[in-house]
Formats: C-alpha cells, sequence, structure tokens
C-alpha cells in the first residue's frame, strides 16, 4: 500500500525496479547531493501551462507531438544534432496544426531522456555475458566490457548537465526565431520529393508554404507569437535517485515538482503497485504519463489510475497505448470501457512505435513504417468508434538521415539497416519517414471526416 504520507524521498521505502547496482553507494549519494544543489531546469509556471494543455488535447482542442530519440547520447549534444530534432518537430507540429486545424502541443523526448529499462539486466557479447546498456547516464555503449557496462554515477552529473545546455540551446533556438518557419529553405524536402508517394504531398506542402506567405502579405506572421512558440521536455522517470534530486517544493504552492523535465512518464515495465515508481510518480504536480502495452489489465490500471490521479484532475494523466497494430483491436476496447465506467479522465495517446519492435537476422532491432501507421489507424479508429479521443502521437524519430525503421515512401529494406543505424536502443524514424507519418496523419483525419 502507498501510504498518504508522500516526500520525494518515500519511494526509497518500497522495491525499486529498473535501477543500476552502482558499486560505490557513498558515491552516488554525492552525486545526487551536487545535483539537489543546482538550479531546477523548467519552472512549476512551464509544468502548469503543459498540463493546461494536456487537459485541453484530452478534450479535443489540441493535438499532442511527443518525439525524439529513444535513447539520447551524450555524443549528440551538438547543435547540429539538437537543432536537426527540433527543426523536424517544429515541421511535423506545423504540417500538423494546418492540417487538423488544431494548436498542436510539442513535447520533446529531449534534454533528459538518458536512462533505459532493459528486458534483461544482462547482455551476450562474444560468448560472455556483460551487463546491459542501460542509457548514457548510467553506463557506456561501447566498448562492450563489463568495466564500461558498470555504472558510473558521475553520468548522472553530466546527464544533468547536458540536460541544461540542450535546453538551453532549445529556449535559445526558439527565442532567436528559429521557430520562424516561413522560410522555406528550412523545408529540406528531397528525400521525400523523389518518391512515389510525393503527388500525395506535394499538395500538402504547396498548401502550407501558401498559407504562410498568404499571412506574410498581410504584415507577415505575428513574430511575437512565433517568439512564443512553446516546447516541452520529458523523459522516463527511472532513475529515481535523479529525479527526486530534481524534484522542488514550489514556495508559491507547497506542492512538490519534478523540475528536470516538464512532463515525465512511467514506463511500462515500472508501473506496478505498491513499487518506488509508483510511489515516487504519485506525490509530484507535474503531468505525469503512463506507457501501458498488451499485458496491461484492467483492474491494476484502475488501481494505478485511482493512485496517480485521485482527484481525476484534468491533464494530470496522459495514457499512451504502445500495444502493437495486431493487437490495437483487442486490446484497447476493454481499457477504453473501464475507463469510461470508472470516470477516470485523462489523455489518451497512440505510441505505435514500441508494440512494433522486430529482430532482423543480425540481432538489429527495427520497425515497419506499415505497422506504425498500422497501429495509429487503428487506435484512432477505435477511439472514433468508441467516443473517445486519441489526442495525439508519440515518436521515437530523428532529424538525421538514419536507417533504422523500414518502410515509408523512401523504402528503406531490411538491407539499408546497416547504411547509418545510429540508435544505441530502439530504431527511429528518420526525417523523411517523420514528415511521411504527419503527412498520412492529417490524411487520417481529413478522411475521417
Ligand atoms: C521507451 O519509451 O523508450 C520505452 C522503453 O517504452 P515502454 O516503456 O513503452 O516500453
Ligand atoms: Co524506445
Amino acid at each position: 500500500m502507498h501510504d498518504t504520507d508522500w516526500n520525494p524521498t518515500s519511494w526509497r521505502a518500497y522495491p525499486a525496479l529498473q535501477q543500476p547496482e552502482y558499486p560505490d553507494s557513498h558515491h552516488l549519494e554525492a552525486v545526487l547531493k551536487t545535483i539537489r544543489s543546482y538550479p531546477p531546469l523548467v519552472s512549476p509556471g512551464e509544468v502548469d501551462k503543459l498540463k493546461q494543455h494536456i487537459a485541453e488535447a484530452g478534450a479535443g482542442k489540441r493535438f499532442i507531438l511527443q518525439g525524439g530519440d529513444c535513447a539520447e547520447r551524450f555524443i549528440d549534444c551538438n547543435a547540429r544534432s539538437i537543432t536537426n530534432k527540433i527543426k523536424i518537430l517544429l515541421q511535423m507540429s506545423v504540417i500538423l496544426t494546418h492540417g487538423l486545424r488544431m494548436p498542436v502541443v510539442r513535447i520533446g523526448r529531449i534534454a533528459g531522456q538518458y536512462a533505459k529499462p532493459r528486458s534483461s539486466p544482462v547482455e551476450l557479447r562474444d560468448g560472455r555475458e556483460i551487463p546491459s546498456y542501460r542509457g548514457d547516464s548510467v553506463n557506456a555503449f561501447a566498448p562492450a566490457t563489463p568495466e564500461a557496462r558498470t555504472p558510473d554515477p558521475n553520468r548522472l552529473l553530466k546527464s544533468f548537465y547536458l540536460s541544461a545546455v540542450t535546453l538551453n540551446h532549445i529556449r535559445a533556438m526558439i527565442d532567436g526565431g528559429f521557430a520562424d518557419l516561413h522560410n522555406p529553405y528550412t523545408w529540406n524536402l528531397h528525400s521525400v520529393e523523389q518518391t512515389k508517394k510525393w503527388a500525395e504531398y506535394e499538395q500538402i506542402v504547396e498548401r502550407i508554404l501558401d498559407a504562410i506567405s498568404f499571412m506574410e502579405v498581410f504584415g507577415g506572421v505575428d513574430s511575437e507569437k512565433l517568439g512564443k512558440i512553446e516546447f516541452y521536455t520529458s523523459h522516463e522517470g527511472l532513475l529515481l535517485g535523479y529525479e527526486e534530486a530534481l524534484t522542488r517544493k514550489d514556495p508559491a504552492t507547497g506542492s512538490f515538482y519534478n523540475l528536470g523535465a516538464h512532463m515525465v512518464w512511467l514506463g511500462d515495465r515500472t508501473r506496478e503497485l505498491n513499487m518506488a515508481h509508483v510511489e515516487y510518480f504519485r506525490g509530484i504536480a507535474n503531468p505525469i504519463a503512463v506507457k501501458i502495452g498488451p499485458e496491461c489489465q484492467k483492474s491494476e490500471l484502475h488501481d494505478l489510475l485511482r493512485i496517480l490521479n485521485p482527484e481525476e484532475e484534468p491533464g494530470r494523466i496522459t495514457l499512451i497505448t504502445r500495444f502493437g497494430a495486431e493487437h490495437v483491436e483487442r486490446c484497447l476496447p476493454p481499457i477504453i470501457d473501464m475507463v469510461r465506467k470508472n470516470g477516470h479522465v485523462l489523455t489518451w495517446l497512440c505510441d505505435p512505435m514500441h508494440g512494433n519492435t522486430t529482430t532482423v537476422s543480425s540481432s538489429i532491432k527495427t520497425r515497419n513504417f506499415e505497422h506504425i501507421l498500422q497501429e495509429l489507424h487503428s487506435t484512432f479508429s477505435v477511439h472514433r468508434t468508441m467516443g473517445t479521443i486519441m489526442a495525439g502521437a508519440h515518436f521515437e524519430l530523428t532529424g538525421e538521415d538514419v536507417t533504422e525503421c523500414v518502410g515509408g515512401a523512401i523504402e528503406l529494406t531490411h538491407d539499408d539497416l546497416g547504411r547509418n543505424y545510429e540508435s544505441y536502443c530502439d530504431p527511429r524514424l528518420n526525417y523523411a519517414q517523420s514528415l511521411e507519418m504527419v503527412f498520412s496523419i492529417t490524411q487520417m483525419f481529413r478522411n475521417a471526416g
């Protein structure tokens, strides 16, 4: 049972899944103490605003686009990589705003998405077992040796610094007018233009660019408004010591906020009741997301939602379903029924990535664009039929030209995967596939009328 008393450390009395085993716990606590002494990365006012936007999305007034790397890498904390990630997310949001006639809430899996839950604590390399990679905030991906894979608390400190550097760059880009999307040179469409599907998409792009230049004629897009383009950060709240160190009391309200990100989510592997993650999450004032896969039972979800959102506050819970394309029609309706029967207030999001991962012979993970799209379509249509709202989508994607997911108009095949496979964890949509995904979403809404 979760006691009524909560504080940022109360999770420590519960068993915690997916935590690294640090060889020196004093070192870990010293690092956490340092992080606790630093200023936070975001503010309670921003966090509250996101919660409000998520509530509005739940009511069908906004669409949420959440996306970014499966696992951010320290080596990608550079201007080009961050700029490309923000650029693809902003471009996707422009296409969605135009196609759906709705404001889009942009939430990056960025500036802190450095820790990964793993199915197995060990992996086999050259016939010997070594600890699994758990994200750059825990251990090193390469070399794949027991030494490099030993959890190092200094990596938490580096995660904090690089999250701050990343967020600073995002804020500077957005404040400095990067959000100024009416400059078509930033639309880098050649890869999509060379595909057979371009004819379908060309019109959408032209209409958007037209709409932007039309506004230009009438005195331009309000740069004040553009300057205020909002961008929120999120990551999986996995390493509880780190999350605790960034949990701060808001003097204005007395509430505790996780100020390491605007939103944090509870992964499919750590949402067990009477465990440390649920204990931590129930007490923070942030909007939180919960990811559920096909194994999720209605009754456990009901109990979880009661614990995490006893007041049924709108915007507090985003439920991210990630069943896999072929399971949506079986798994989603009973969950919707349960939520409705019990009056749970939440915002539905579809993650069409995590239920559609396959392993190719060479042990490389991939996802098929068509399966991803199919999960989105099925989820959208089940919600439509049952009278609930799919309020957004959650993607693993990057602004780079990687070859990690197969399919799409650019027709990547299994043979292409070796060419530019960069992810340390799950396969991401590349730039062209990400654009195509939102073109398809706008078509899906249009066809649904
Ligand atoms: C993830 O989002 O990268 C992830 C591990 O997801 P899930 O908890 O849904 O498996
Ligand atoms: Co992932």
